[in-house]
């Protein structure tokens, strides 16, 4: 097939993207560069754009006439969304607003989305299926709500077919160390504790202490970025063969505390490295833990990479790698 792929060389959409042209598909990705590289996009055409330019973006889809597209491009901090609401409505509602606009008058018919447990704000119940209500607590969240709620209207009205990927966390590397994440102001936990265990940072701050959790810190299911990328590819032969709009939740269906992940780390690394502990970050539920059945029954995805160690050894392996390339300071 071809396929569009928007933020294909980010930290997740360039793990699709090599899957895809290991699986002979046709590529090509459009990115801004703001958070992702060009050298991470392993498989397929290059094209440097920004989903707000409309013209370029226009262009670009009449030129390559893709049979699928594939929507990773979005701000995804929920910190910074919540300092920065405009910034996450007008990258993550507008621009896929524009590119909606651009795909639907060209008929293209299918569509993967990058959705995120996000939009769940604090479920009532763990592990949390797709018909838990959406009561996101970041803008981040609900951005995700509301495209997702454009998705299901385009979908009425256009014949549009999708499936929206509700992300849990996405961690780890590509396990032949070819790419990872890359974005030198991450703040995700694996990431900033294998930093810190390199000595990129003095300290790795522990964001709450006393949620209502085994031992007081936030839980969150992660999930290996190799598996997530399965997941997309199942989805796309699944929208293919059924026809069939739907929403599945991506996660393996149990959760870690931060402090089990700073343990993971410590023991990977054989680093003991500083940890202090702080007060809650801005935006953070709990407990997010995923009830992936939907997708193994609709998809058969059948995980392989289920185990915190091995998520944990391969973002080590691959900051280990990013640190020693040239140019290490803008990754
Ligand atoms: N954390 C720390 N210290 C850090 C970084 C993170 O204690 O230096 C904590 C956070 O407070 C949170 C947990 O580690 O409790 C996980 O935080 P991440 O930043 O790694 O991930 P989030 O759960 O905030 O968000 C991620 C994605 C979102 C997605 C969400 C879904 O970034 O896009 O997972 O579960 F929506």
């Amino acid at each position: 097939m071809k396929i569009f792929v928007t933020g294909g060389a980010g930290y997740i959409g360039s793990h699709v993207v090599k899957l895809l042209g290991q699986y002979g598909h046709n590529v090509l990705v459009y990115d801004n560069l703001s958070t992702g590289h060009e050298w991470a996009v392993l498989s397929g055409t290059f094209v440097r754009g920004d989903l707000s330019d409309r013209r370029l973006l226009t262009d670009t889809l009449n030129d390559y006439r893709p049979d699928a597209v594939m929507h990773f491009a979005a701000s995804i901090q929920v910190e910074e969304s919540t300092r920065e609401p405009l910034m996450y409505y007008r990258n993550n509602v507008v621009n896929s607003i524009n590119l909606l606009d651009a795909i639907t008058d060209l008929g293209i018919g299918y569509f993967i989305y990058s959705s995120t447990a996000a939009t769940y704000g604090v479920p009532g119940t763990s592990p949390v299926d797709e018909n838990a209500p959406l009561k996101p607590i970041n803008p981040y969240g609900m951005t995700k709500v509301m495209v997702e709620k454009v998705l299901q209207d385009t979908a009425a009205a256009r014949g549009l077919k999708y499936i929206a990927l509700r992300y849990f966390n996405v961690a780890g590397a590509d396990p032949d160390c070819e790419i990872g994440q890359a974005y030198s102001r991450a703040t995700h936990l694996i990431t900033r504790a294998l930093r810190t265990a390199q000595g990129a940072q003095d300290r790795l701050s522990v964001f709450g202490t006393d949620y209502p959790t085994r031992d007081g810190t936030c839980v969150r299911d992660y999930i290996h970025v190799a598996d997530l990328s399965a997941a997309h590819l199942l989805a796309l032969m699944y929208l293919r063969q059924t026809g069939e709009s739907d929403i599945m939740n991506c996660g393996y269906g149990h959760g870690f505390s931060v402090l089990d992940v700073v343990n993971v780390a410590k023991t990977v690394t054989g680093v003991d490295f500083p940890v202090e502990f702080a007060g809650r970050r801005p935006g953070d539920p709990p407990e997010l833990v995923a009830d992936s059945t939907k997708l193994k029954r609709l998809t058969g995805w059948s995980p392989l990479h289920d185990d915190l160690p091995f998520i944990v050894e391969t973002a080590w392996k691959w900051e280990q790698r990013l640190s020693r390339k040239a140019g290490a300071s803008d990754r």
